[in-house]
């Protein structure tokens, strides 16, 4: 393999010349009390950092950073930390959806003007993984993922708690009034023990699995718990290779090929993925200038069983035990020729040759294929005359009997007026009731929020119903449950047919046949449709304003129209 020299470092651009720029990029180092040696003939490798004080889920990385700098500086090169958008799931509102681009932007910018060689992303908090993956896939210089690594197992007076789920399941046992007060703010004390991602098989942990079965990370290394001296040594890891792959060129282009993309659909369904993995893997894809749509997902998702046995698809187990069973390369192994094993990762070997010594050391919560937690894979892709441009279902995670189902729709336009009536308890809503929540989508939300598990309206909880069909535009958290129906394209805000839909109009949903309709003719269909005014923009200036005007629809990733790979020409490097 031909390998690069120092001279030809996209750095030495900045610090070699003998001209007066070079004198100030110089200077300027030397100002920072670098000495030559420090730069010199060595990569410099950015480690883009989504750090902050408010996200509990990187609240490691202050820490964590000094072991990928340790690493860099063993391998012979210079660590230079950026920091960028730390997306805290939790802290930031309306949704981190809304900013995902924006971190995609910041990581591609970011390492396109500075004086860098090569790029550590550190990332795991659910929107992040993508954001950062997308930037550097467009920035295409060599690139590792470190993943944050899922928190420790919540506990409960001995009882395991999973991240999201349980505290919606809870939450739906508090408002029937089966959890005290008290013993809610001990679950509240309880339920996250450690710093790292959510540890059920939410959106944190799909993603970053779906970055290692596309080959960038070093393998293992998206299932190792935050809070496990192996992710201080993963980390060190990630420094010294990077140094090498700017060496050897590695660049994502080499890496994430249709195959690599193939291989992250296999795993995300046999992992029972997030619903939000769709939205990324799609947007990853097409910035790879990969073709990757809803109905690659489904094909895939017919012929992948759930083999990970970990919540909310699972009924036990959580991402401690996941690593303890042997983590993803032990999933990849259990998967065998499903993948395309000559795929190149980071590390310089194919796929194969690195999950080649994998063991599964607890079969219940890694299953065979023969043995699976359930027998297709995690989502179905619905169309039909309320969904042309498709709608995404996780019918492992909902009750059987609603895989096909047909009732009214319970319309909602706003999340507030549903919010309201779903804790009124003199509600008269039939079980069998389509509930609705329509504006919720990429613009009308804005930023697609995570209302799609609209909670259980009080009145059915208290005659001890705990699942009916939801409908929306909008996503879910990717550790949350039950017969809801997310991702209509298009969606209501820009005219989609859910806009058209009203109270009492009858919906059928058929998994089987992967179809989701309103029950009304086509004549009706074009009344309404004439008579429907669209809304008030969201936004008026500022990110919102650009937000709104470039966002693309769930089935395309909800990237940015400006951001795809085929928009206009390769932006050039910069003049120096
Ligand atoms: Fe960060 Fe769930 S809140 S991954
Ligand atoms: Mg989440």
């Amino acid at each position: 393999m031909s390998r690069k020299k120092p001279d030809e470092l996209r750095s030495a651009r900045w610090f070699a010349p003998d001209d007066l720029r070079s004198f100030g990029h110089r200077s300027r180092m030397l100002q920072m009390g670098y000495d030559y040696a420090d730069w010199e003939g060595k990569p410099v490798i950015a480690i883009i950092n989504t750090w902050s004080d408010l996200n509990q889920c990187h609240v490691h990385f202050k820490q964590r950073v000094e072991d990928v700098k340790r690493g860099v500086l063993q391998a012979g090169g210079l660590p230079v930390e950026l920091p960028a958008l730390s997306l805290s799931e939790s802290a930031v509102k309306p949704t981190t959806m809304l900013y995902r681009n924006m971190l995609a932007m910041e990581t591609e910018e970011q390492i396109r003007c500075h004086p860098v060689d090569g790029v550590v992303l550190m990332g795991g908090c659910d929107k992040t993984t993508p954001g950062l993956i997308m930037g550097a896939v467009s920035a295409g210089l060599p690139a590792i993922f470190m993943p944050a690594g899922p928190m420790l197992r919540g506990n409960w007076r001995g009882k395991t708690l999973g991240s999201g789920s349980d505290g919606w399941k809870h939450w739906d046992e508090r408002r029937a009034g089966i959890v005290t007060e008290a013993q809610w703010r001990e679950m509240e004390k309880g339920i996250a023990r450690s710093y790292g991602h959510c540890m059920t098989m939410g959106t944190a942990s799909t993603m970053t699995a779906i970055a290692e079965a596309l080959g960038l990370t070093l393998p293992g290394a998206s299932s190792i718990p935050a809070a496990d001296a192996n992710h201080h040594r993963m980390a060190a890891e990630c420094g010294r290779r990077i140094v090498e792959m700017v060496w050897e060129d590695l660049v994502p282009s080499r890496i994430l090929t249709a195959e690599a993309f193939d291989n992250a659909n296999t795993v995300a369904m046999a992992l029972g993925c997030s619903t939000n993995a769709i939205i990324h893997m799609i947007a990853m894809a097409r910035r790879a200038g990969i073709s990757l749509g809803l109905d690659d997902l489904d094909r895939k998702s017919r012929v992948i069983p759930v083999i990970a046995n970990v919540r909310p698809v699972g009924d036990t187990y959580l991402m401690e035990d996941f690593f303890y069973a042997g983590g993803l390369p032990a999933l990849m192994k259990e998967l065998g020729d499903r993948l395309n094993l000559d795929c190149l990762t980071v590390n310089g070997r194919p796929l194969g040759e690195n999950i080649a010594g994998a063991e599964n050391f607890n079969r219940d919560v890694i299953r065979p294929l023969t043995d699976p937690v359930y027998h297709e894979g995690s989502l179905a892709v619905l169309r039909g005359n309320l969904a042309p441009d498709g709608a995404v279902i996780k019918p492992a995670a909902c009750d059987p009997r609603f895989h096909e189902h047909e009732g009214p729709a319970y319309v909602f336009d706003s999340y507030p007026a549903l919010k309201e009536k779903l804790d009124d308890e003199s509600w008269d809503i039939p079980p069998d009731a389509v509930l609705v929540l329509r504006n919720a989508g990429p613009q009308g939300g804005p930023g697609m929020p995570e209302w799609g598990m609209i909670p259980m309206p009080k009145a059915l909880l208290k005659k001890g119903h705990r699942d009916m069909v939801r409908l929306s535009d909008a996503r879910m958290s990717g550790t949350s449950y039950g017969a809801c129906i997310l991702h209509v394209a298009p969606e209501a805000f820009v005219g989609g047919p859910l806009a058209l839909l009203r109270n009492g109009d009858r919906v059928r949903l058929s998994v089987s046949k992967r179809r989701l309709d309103m029950l009304i003719d086509d004549d009706e269909l074009a009344r309404r449709r004439a008579a429907w005014t669209p809304p008030a923009p969201r936004y008026e200036r500022g990110y919102g304003w650009m937000y709104s005007r470039h966002i693309l629809q769930a089935d395309k990733g909800c990237d940015f129209d400006f951001l795809e790979t085929g928009f206009g020409a390769p932006v050039d490097e910069p003049v120096i």
